[in-house]
Formats: C-alpha cells, sequence, structure tokens
C-alpha cells in the first residue's frame, strides 16, 4: 500500500516525513482544535459547514493559522487526491504550536496546521452496524461551559479517553456522558437521538453542534418525522422506543441496549427491531443522498 501522504504546514509530505516539533502546544498541551469531514464516492460531505465550525472554534481559541477557508478546503480536497480515496476520513487539525519562549505566552504563535486523509472510518464494526451498539452510561461527566465549551473540537481529549477506557473495559461497544445536572450529553465521537411515540428527540445543550446531528433533523422533516431538542434523563432513553447515535464516523448507529436495558422493550410485543423503523428510514435517507451527491463538494479536480 502507498504511503499515505499528509499535508503539515503548506507541504505534502508522505508520513514518514511528516513531523511537528515536540515543543508543539499542542502535544504538550492538547491546545489545538480539529475537525473531521468524510468524502464518499467521490464527494466531501458539507465541507463548507465543517470549515466554518472550525473557524468558529479558531476564532474562540484565538489560534491564528495563515490559512483561509478557501486554503484549508483546498487543501483538504488536494489530501484526498494525492492518496487517491473515493471514500475518506479527513482530520484537519490547528495548533497553537510551537512557543516563542521557554514560559509559552499563548499569544505569540505560529500555528501548525495539519490534514490527514484516511480510508472511510465507521465507528462500528460490521456486527455492531448490523445489530445495534452497547453503550454505557460513563462515570465521568461531560465538560461544561464553565470549563471547556463543548461546543470546543478540541484536542484535548484525555477526559474522552479515560471515558472510553471505561467503557471498553466494562465489555460496551461505546458510551453516553451526561451533563452535571444529570441529562443525557452525548458520547466522545457522535451526538444521541431517541424516538418516543413516532418524535425524534435529542439533547440540545451541552454538546458538540454535530454536523451529522443537524443532518438528521434535516432528513426528519423530509420524511416529515417531527423532531425536538429537551432535556432528557437516561430514564427517557430506557424508555425510548429507538435510540441511535450518529455521526461523521457512518451515520446512525442504532443502540439496542444502554447500561443493561434493552432498548423499545416495551414499544410493542416480542424482541424489539433493531435498527428501529425510524432508524432504519433515516439512515438510509442519509446514504441514499450521500450517493447522490448531496451537500457534496467533488474530490476530482474537474
Ligand atoms: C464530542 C462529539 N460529539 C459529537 C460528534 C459528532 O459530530 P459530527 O456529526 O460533526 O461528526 C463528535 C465528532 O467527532 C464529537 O467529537
Amino acid at each position: 500500500m502507498a504511503e499515505p501522504i499528509l499535508f503539515v504546514n503548506g507541504e505534502y509530505r508522505p508520513l514518514s516525513q511528516a513531523s511537528v516539533s515536540v515543543l508543539d502546544q499542542g502535544f504538550l498541551l492538547g491546545d489545538g482544535i480539529f475537525d473531521v469531514v468524510s468524502a464518499w464516492q467521490g464527494h466531501v460531505f458539507k465541507l463548507d459547514q465543517h470549515v466554518d465550525r472550525f473557524f468558529q472554534s479558531l476564532q474562540a481559541t484565538g489560534i491564528r493559522p495563515r490559512l483561509t477557508k478557501g486554503d484549508w478546503k483546498e487543501a483538504i480536497l488536494e489530501t484526498v487526491r494525492r492518496n487517491d480515496l473515493q471514500d475518506a476520513s479527513i482530520r484537519f487539525i490547528a495548533t497553537r504550536g510551537v512557543p516563542q519562549g521557554i514560559i509559552a505566552d499563548p499569544r505569540h504563535h505560529e500555528a501548525t496546521t495539519i490534514v490527514w486523509a484516511a480510508p472511510y472510518i465507521f465507528l462500528a464494526d460490521d456486527e455492531g452496524r448490523r445489530r445495534g451498539i452497547r453503550l454505557m452510561l460513563s462515570s465521568l461527566r461531560g465538560f461544561t461551559p464553565d470549563t471547556l465549551d463543548p461546543r470546543y473540537k478540541s484536542l484535548d481529549r484525555l477526559h474522552f479517553q479515560l471515558a472510553r477506557l471505561e467503557a471498553v473495559d466494562a465489555g460496551y461497544d461505546d458510551l453516553l456522558w451526561l451533563t452535571r445536572d444529570g441529562y443525557v450529553a452525548e458520547g466522545p465521537a457522535s451526538n444521541v437521538f431517541m424516538v418516543t411515540g413516532g418524535t425524534l428527540v435529542t439533547p440540545g445543550r451541552e454538546i458538540l453542534r454535530g454536523i451529522t446531528r443537524q443532518t438528521f433533523i434535516e432528513l426528519a422533516a423530509e420524511l416529515d418525522i417531527p423532531v425536538r431538542e429537551a432535556d432528557l434523563t437516561p430514564y427517557d432513553l430506557f424508555n425510548a422506543d429507538e435510540v441511535f447515535t450518529c455521526s461523521t464516523a457512518g451515520g446512525a448507529l442504532a443502540v439496542r441496549e444502554i447500561a443493561g436495558r434493552t432498548i423499545g422493550a416495551n414499544a410493542g410485543a416480542g424482541t424489539p427491531q433493531v435498527p428501529g423503523p425510524i432508524t432504519r428510514a433515516l439512515d438510509e435517507l442519509y446514504w441514499r443522498k450521500r450517493e447522490a451527491g448531496w451537500h457534496g463538494t467533488a474530490i476530482s479536480a474537474g
């Protein structure tokens, strides 16, 4: 397999020659932000929305790479082209870079910029995608707006890793964490929806504003499925007809169990169908539209 090519600080380099300083603040402090966009069948999905979200985090962190939005889009598309990918997960990163002095003054820096394209990543394996996943309720809470607003897509993810470790060690596929007030927030790489009485409900605060989440809200409108945001507790999810998570890494992922409770057990007679009918309809529409180039930017140059 050919060596991956990455964009690093304005140059395209093979992975073996792509490096940043060990003094980079992204490495030392997690002082940086990133975003992940995906390509499917030759089209990058909602590229403008991902770059806009990235620029909101840049503005809020005060990290100032020299690249314009147009430069980032071109670097993303060119990185995918150079790796000859049609289906890809593309991570683009800006850190505060290398400090000017020993005591790093966060105001003075030259940002580090990276684009890395890998073959498309699904959050779950085949079995999880077919039969649904099992979620733990993490003992860790999500970030709160008085520490790190969850809208920052920050590199600082130790807390995410600890939650993941706890979940996989306990035999779960993934996890949800709650807000400090005890409401359902999200997972470390996905937002969550539940279906109750034909309505789609999703948490509306203390979450990353997921682009897939927004997409599923749009798709629900097309299918005449009512949607609302609400403060949900685990009790609501335990009693939902259907639950699914969603992310750039795979669209919707049906949830069959949360903390030992079978999802949909109260929805009808017999064993619940997973994915449930609304999850399935939304996910099928998502992929059908993506395959038709919906919100797509073609990778090919011409
Ligand atoms: C904390 C968190 N929530 C939600 C998501 C889903 O966001 P998106 O749909 O934009 O991929 C992610 C994506 O990585 C995430 O890190």
